[in-house]
């Protein structure tokens, strides 16, 4: 009776310590962790559509994609302007990488840069506002090919 454990006593080895259920919840990623890689990948997949390279620019927009629906659900406080994004803004571009069209995908990506700093402004975070490095990303090849 007195010694039964409940399953939030439980602990699982995570390969370097044990962790309660509790501690593994806790240590999954906000956006303040999300972000930062969004960032990256951003400035990844303009740099990619503007070479040409559209499966690259295809690959990082279905990641942003990704680490969007990711933090709606980890931050469910953020999901709806999250979701607003995705779907506003997102789709779209998604839509233009479809079609590689690149003056398309230009004006909406402007577009989505200003949308995404309004929600930054809107969610008390005026003071990050993110814009497009002035050169392309050093670590990928940029070269347009297919497989
Ligand atoms: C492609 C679109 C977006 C880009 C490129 C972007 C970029 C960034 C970057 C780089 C940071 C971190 C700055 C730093 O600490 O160095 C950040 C933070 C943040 N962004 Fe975004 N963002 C985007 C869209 C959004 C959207 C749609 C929301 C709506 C909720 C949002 C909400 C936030 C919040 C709340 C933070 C602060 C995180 C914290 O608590 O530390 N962002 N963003």
């Amino acid at each position: 009776m007195g010694d039964e454990k409940s399953v939030k006593d439980a602990t699982v080895w995570s390969g370097h310590r044990d962790m309660t259920l509790e501690d593994v919840a806790v240590i999954q990623p906000g956006l303040g962790r999300i972000m930062p890689e969004i960032g990256a990948r951003t400035w990844k997949a303009y740099y990619a559509a503007k070479a040409g390279h559209w499966p690259l620019a295809k690959f990082q927009v279905k990641e942003i994609r990704g680490l969007m629906e990711l933090g709606a659900f980890t931050r469910p406080k953020y999901e709806e302007n999250l979701n607003q994004f995705l779907e506003e803004n997102w789709k779209p571009i998604e839509e233009a990488i479809a079609k590689e069209d690149f003056a398309a995908f230009d004006a909406l990506f402007n577009k989505a840069i200003e949308a995404a700093n309004a929600f930054h402004e809107l969610r008390d975070k005026w003071f990050i506002k993110w814009k497009l490095p002035s050169q392309p990303p050093p670590d990928l090849d940029l070269t347009p090919r297919k497989k």
